[in-house]
Formats: structure tokens, C-alpha cells, sequence
């Protein structure tokens, strides 16, 4: 054969390929010019909540954060919101909104300062702050782990150790003994694969290091971790909720006629999101067996932002816009408004088999002007879903206020509260009045 023919051969099994993917893999794009997002139904069950995370909000910490805070090139936490303080006002505002959960986490850090030194006063503040949003009829859902713990965790190696896990679910009983006869829903870690990637791989999150060896184990570490807290606490109380939060970014291939943006696209959602998932079905990751985490669901929590459009040449910091569709708007954080990805999230997770709750979805819009259609899209992509039948049984948004955005520090604002650092007041901005319009009107319906 002619060399040519051999080349018109590759050609057409390259466009076959390429053609394929596109059909088996479409991208969703609605035309939202046509769609009115107030036209929306939910379940009388349906939960409305918001969420925050210990470190971001309480402010006087001293954890792995802290510690990695004064060494690199990020700003402090600080006084953050100063929540440890204001929580009884904070909670008002959750009352003002009309909210009927409240996603929040136990720092570690206060609770068990010292290894095996538990702090009475702290153990008792998180008490008395269940025992006020059960009295306001708020239902907590707590967070054990939302990415920072002790600085004498992190000294052992913290995840990295898998002979350091048991430190971690001896503090998980204690808390759990302590709150589960108020607290039904509990979520075990937060984000494994943000939580090991940021900070083993991007350098972004404490121990901000670069190893893709390290990455691999911390993740599979944190998920075996989930598997044993998720037994244990079963046999504590069978009738307490337990899950954990995953954040699902989908990668897209920028380019959807190359097939290298494909391949790069396939292998990040493989690690991303693939792995984990695959771990809680079937109990294996990265080639090792974990039968503990297999099925180890009573619900999956869905964290959803947006979708990065992928290239082999990806940023190794985010201190970059990433792409986006040419018709997409960018949010302060650098990446797309995508709400249409929600169905494709949410399709991923039910393969789990377990309901889903949406424990985190929100914008960084300093302005608020993005937020308010942010937040009716997502919003209406739910009613919609719900409709289709997938069992989607919350929406917590990201977040009640502003607050310390990890490696972006103070300057990205999630908050439907906008927060003075300064004078330390709360104000509703109108995307707040709006979710609280969105509530008061679901629970009319
Ligand atoms: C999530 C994280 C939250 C919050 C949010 C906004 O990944 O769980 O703590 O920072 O992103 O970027």
C-alpha cells in the first residue's frame, strides 16, 4: 500500500473517533435566553440549606492551615469572620433566611488540641450551637473533616501515614458519641480529591507539596479513612446519616475535534472524579482493595462548581483564568458559570445508588451581580432534574457568608452575607433576599 493510503486510513479513523466521542459524550449548553428560572417545583421534602466550613468562618485558629498560612505566599485567616465569637448572631441570619439545614465542620484543632488532650470548653460551645439551631428548627449537617486539621496530625505525616488514620477516627467516635442524638446527617471528609490534589500536587493547600505518589496515596488514604469512620459510627447509630462530600468538576476537552484534549480530558476526570467513585462502588483504588469503603453511603454529597475545559497544557497554578466557552461567563474565580453541568454531575453520583444531596454550590462574585443568575440557574437545573426523577433530596449554597477562600484568602466573596472584615457586619446582599424568595416560595407550593 501507498503511504497515502495508510494516511487517508488514519484520517478516517481519527474523524470516526472524534465523531463518536462527540455523540457519546455531548457537552449541554441550553439557550437560557428562552428559559424563564423562576419556573421551578419542589418537593415538599425538599431541604434548603447553606453551608460554611470551621476554618473559614471562626477565625483563632491554630491548625495546618495556620501553620501553612505564615510560610507561604497566602494571606493570614486571622479573625476570619470571627464565628467562634458571633455564632448566636450567625445563626440568626440562617433563621433570616429561612433556611432548613446548615452544613457546618468541627475543628479538629480546638476540639483535640493536643493529641489525645480534648478541650471541654470547645466540645461544649459546638453542643450549645446544635442545641440553637435545633431550638430555631434548623438541622445540622456536620462536616468531620473540611480540610484542616491539627498541626500535631500534620507533624505525623497527617493523611500521608495511612497508620495515622486511626487518630483521626478515634476523634470522629468522640465527636460523633457526643452529637448524634441531635445530629441525624453527618459528612465524613470534604472533597478527598480537592483536599489531596490542592495540597500534594498544586502546592496550593497545606502541606503545599508536589508529589504525584504523595497524591495518589493521600487520596486513597482519606477514602479508606471515610470507610472505617463510616462503620464505626453505623455501629454507634444505625440511624444516623452518613456520606461524604465530592466535588464533581467536569473536564471537558477544549477542543472537541482534538483528540489529545480528549485523552488529557479522560485521564483528570479518571483521577478527579472516576477513582473515588469507583472506590465506593467496588472497593478498589489505584489497584488496592478497600472492602470497607465499598457501599459505605447512606447518601453522596455533590459539590458542584463548574467544568474546566482541558488541554494537555493545563496551569499549574490557579492564579490563571482558566477557558471557557466563548458564550460562558467567568466567575471572580477564574472559571465559568456552567450550571448545565449539574445533570452530568448529578448522573455520575447516582451511580452510586445512594440519594444525593447537594451540600455545596455557589459563585465568587464580589458584586453580586453574577450570583443572583448563578443561583436561579443552578437553582431551576434542580427543579428540573427533580422532575426527571433523580433523587436529589437537598441544596445547600456556598456560602451563608464571605469568608477565608483557602489559598485565595479574603479576596473571593461566596457570601449571599457580604462581610466588613473591618467592623465585622453582615449584609444581605440581593442574591440572599432571593434564595430566601426561593425558599419562602418552595415551601408554598
Ligand atoms: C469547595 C470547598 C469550600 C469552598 C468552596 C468555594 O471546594 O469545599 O470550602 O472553599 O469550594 O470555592
Amino acid at each position: 500500500m501507498e503511504w497515502w493510503t495508510y494516511l487517508s486510513f488514519a484520517a478516517v479513523i481519527y474523524v470516526a473517533t472524534i465523531v463518536s466521542l462527540r455523540m457519546l459524550y455531548p457537552e449541554k449548553h441550553l439557550d437560557w435566553s428562552i428559559i424563564d428560572e423562576t419556573q421551578r417545583t419542589f418537593p415538599e421534602s425538599f431541604q434548603w440549606g447553606v453551608a460554611t466550613a470551621s476554618h473559614q468562618i471562626e477565625g483563632g485558629n491554630s491548625n495546618n492551615w495556620t501553620e501553612f498560612e505564615t510560610r507561604s505566599n497566602i494571606e493570614e485567616s486571622g479573625d476570619a469572620c470571627d464565628h467562634w465569637n458571633r455564632w448566636q448572631e450567625d445563626f440568626q441570619l440562617l433563621e433570616e433566611l429561612g433556611v432548613a439545614t446548615y452544613r457546618f465542620s468541627l475543628e479538629w484543632s480546638r476540639i483535640e488540641p493536643e493529641k489525645g488532650h480534648w478541650n471541654a470548653e470547645a466540645l461544649q460551645q459546638y453542643s450549645d450551637m446544635i442545641d440553637d439551631l435545633c431550638r430555631r428548627g434548623i438541622r445540622p449537617m456536620i462536616t468531620l473533616h473540611h480540610f484542616s486539621h491539627p498541626q500535631w496530625f500534620e507533624q505525623r505525616e497527617g493523611f500521608l501515614d495511612k497508620d495515622n488514620i486511626g487518630l483521626w477516627v478515634h476523634y470522629c467516635e468522640k465527636v460523633f458519641e457526643r452529637y448524634c442524638d441531635r445530629v441525624t446527617d453527618w459528612c465524613t471528609v470534604n472533597e478527598p480529591e480537592v483536599f489531596s490534589i490542592m495540597g500534594y500536587f498544586m502546592k496550593m493547600f497545606p502541606p503545599g507539596k508536589r508529589s504525584l505518589r504523595s497524591t495518589l496515596t493521600v487520596m486513597r488514604n482519606v477514602v479508606q479513612a471515610h470507610g472505617i469512620v463510616y462503620h464505626r459510627l453505623k455501629q454507634h447509630n444505625p440511624v444516623c446519616r452518613i456520606g461524604l462530600a465530592k466535588n464533581v468538576t467536569l473536564f471537558d476537552p477544549l477542543k472537541r475535534w482534538n483528540l489529545l484534549h480528549w485523552t488529557t480530558s479522560a485521564a483528570l476526570n479518571f483521577v478527579w472524579n472516576g477513582a473515588i467513585v469507583r472506590a465506593l462502588k467496588k472497593g478498589t483504588m489505584f489497584g488496592k482493595k478497600m472492602p470497607l469503603v465499598r457501599g459505605s453511603l447512606d447518601f453522596i454529597g455533590l459539590n458542584y462548581y463548574t467544568h474546566v475545559l482541558t488541554s494537555p497544557f493545563l496551569p499549574q497554578t490557579n492564579e490563571v483564568n482558566f477557558p471557557k466557552r466563548s458564550h460562558e461567563t467567568m466567575t471572580d474565580f477564574g472559571y465559568p458559570m456552567y450550571a448545565e453541568g449539574l445533570e452530568r454531575a448529578v448522573k455520575m453520583l447516582e451511580t452510586l445508588e445512594v440519594p444525593i444531596e447537594i451540600t455545596e454550590n455557589g459563585t465568587a462574585d464580589q458584586h453580586d451581580t453574577l450570583r443572583p443568575i448563578h443561583l436561579q440557574r443552578h437553582v431551576w437545573m434542580v427543579s428540573e432534574l427533580l422532575q426527571q426523577g433523580h433523587d436529589i433530596r437537598s441544596y445547600y449554597h456556598w456560602s451563608l457568608m464571605d469568608n477565608f477562600e483557602w489559598a485565595e484568602g479574603y479576596s473571593l466573596r461566596f457570601g449571599l452575607y457580604h462581610v466588613d472584615y473591618q467592623t465585622q457586619v453582615r449584609t444581605l446582599r440581593q442574591s440572599g433576599s432571593i434564595y430566601r424568595d426561593i425558599i419562602n416560595e418552595a415551601s408554598q407550593d
